[in-house]
């Protein structure tokens, strides 16, 4: 026990106003448990309840829509009214009980999503197709400067809902081809008004967005922002546009990195290999920013998430599918994971 009480990976570290008992983060990841309309079921909870273990320091509620057309999967939670509310408050509550901080992360699709779906034409920044699925997308229509004020709105009113509902950290998606991301990078953004151009201007408003949300919340509230240091395509962002969004996102009031894959998605490409994938990405941000950064992607054992934390890679450790597959992962030292999930 002594031992397991010196690991670097069980060591307390402040996350702002909060403190995480240790290193280990529970990442978001879609259990497609709501209803139609995104709320919470029983079969929400009973995952949540198996998933979120007294071993993680913060753990994440998965992707949840702020925007009807902001929805990409049938089973997605949602939190674009009151009535979404509730649910969530029951897995903020459940999260804490275990004495693990809460956070959620807060996203719309744009153009990754389907028209069947949510009723209408997809939206994106372009009328460009999103690099997903195979490529078998769609273009989105490009959203126009109205629809993109209903949908910032959304975004804020969700955050709002969200800390009401009790969660300490709110995440923005913006990576995975996902909404975000597409007005991040130059493949998916080629507007010619003030959100395309430059970095700055397609960063714009995922910058303005987060202004508003440390505006409109509490200052004890966390502002996450999960977001790819790289796009890892031709034309798609560069590992030097990641450092300068990091810093952008860290001067606008982000709390905390979460360094995941671009535009592509989140599984590895095929030049990455082994452990740790993308933890190369997330030591790179971390230089170059003085806010605690998550890294993630394929990490299997404690020896590995004890050396990256005793290097200074990393603050933080997000264990996604050896999570899932093992929730007391750490206890068992990832021995039961089975390899074929972790070589997708
Ligand atoms: C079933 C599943 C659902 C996921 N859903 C989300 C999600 O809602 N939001 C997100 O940012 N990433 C999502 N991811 C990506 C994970 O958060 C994580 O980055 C990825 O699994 C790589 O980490 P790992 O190798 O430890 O699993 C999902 C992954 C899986 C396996």
């Amino acid at each position: 026990m002594e031992t397991m009480i010196a690991h670097p990976v069980w060591q307390s570290v402040a996350l702002g106003a909060h403190r995480l008992r240790n290193r280990l983060v529970l990442p978001p990841m879609a259990s497609q448990t709501g209803d139609d309309t995104g709320l919470v079921t029983a079969a929400t909870v009973a995952h949540y309840t198996r998933t979120v273990r007294p071993s993680q320091g913060l753990a994440f509620v998965e992707y949840t829509t702020v925007h009807p057309w902001g929805r990409s999967e049938p089973q997605q939670l949602a939190l674009y009214t009151n009535a979404h509310e509730a649910g969530l408050a029951q897995l903020a509550a459940l999260i804490r009980r275990q004495g693990v901080v809460p956070g959620i992360q807060l996203t719309l699709a744009g153009g990754k999503t389907d028209a069947t779906l949510i009723g209408r034409q997809a939206t994106g920044a372009s009328a460009l197709a999103v690099p997903a699925h195979g490529g078998d997308l769609p273009p989105p229509a490009p959203l126009t400067a109205s629809e993109i004020t209903e949908l910032m709105d959304a975004f804020v009113e969700s955050a709002l809902r969200a800390e009401r509902a009790g969660f300490a950290v709110i995440e923005v998606h913006a990576t995975h081809g996902y909404f975000f991301n597409q007005w991040l990078s130059p493949i998916t953004n080629q507007r010619d008004d003030a959100h395309g151009g430059s970095l700055a201007g397609r960063a714009g408003l995922l910058l303005g967005l987060i202004r508003r949300m440390k505006a409109a919340l509490q200052p004890e509230t966390v502002v996450s922002v999960r977001f790819a240091a790289q796009d890892r395509l031709p034309g798609g962002l560069t590992l030097e546009d990641g450092v300068w969004l990091a810093q952008a996102l860290e001067a606008a009031g982000v709390g905390l990195l979460n360094v995941s894959s671009g535009l592509g998605g989140w599984r590895r490409g095929r030049e990455q290999r082994g452990e740790g994938y993308l933890v190369a990405d997330a030591a790179a941000m971390r230089r170059e920013v003085g806010i605690p950064v998550i890294g993630v992607g394929g990490i299997q054992t404690l020896a590995y998430a004890q050396t990256i934390l005793a290097q200074g890679d990393v603050d933080l450790i997000a264990i996604g599918r050896a999570m899932l597959a093992n929730p007391d992962w750490p206890w068992a030292d990832a021995a039961p994971v089975a390899q074929q999930a972790l070589t997708v």
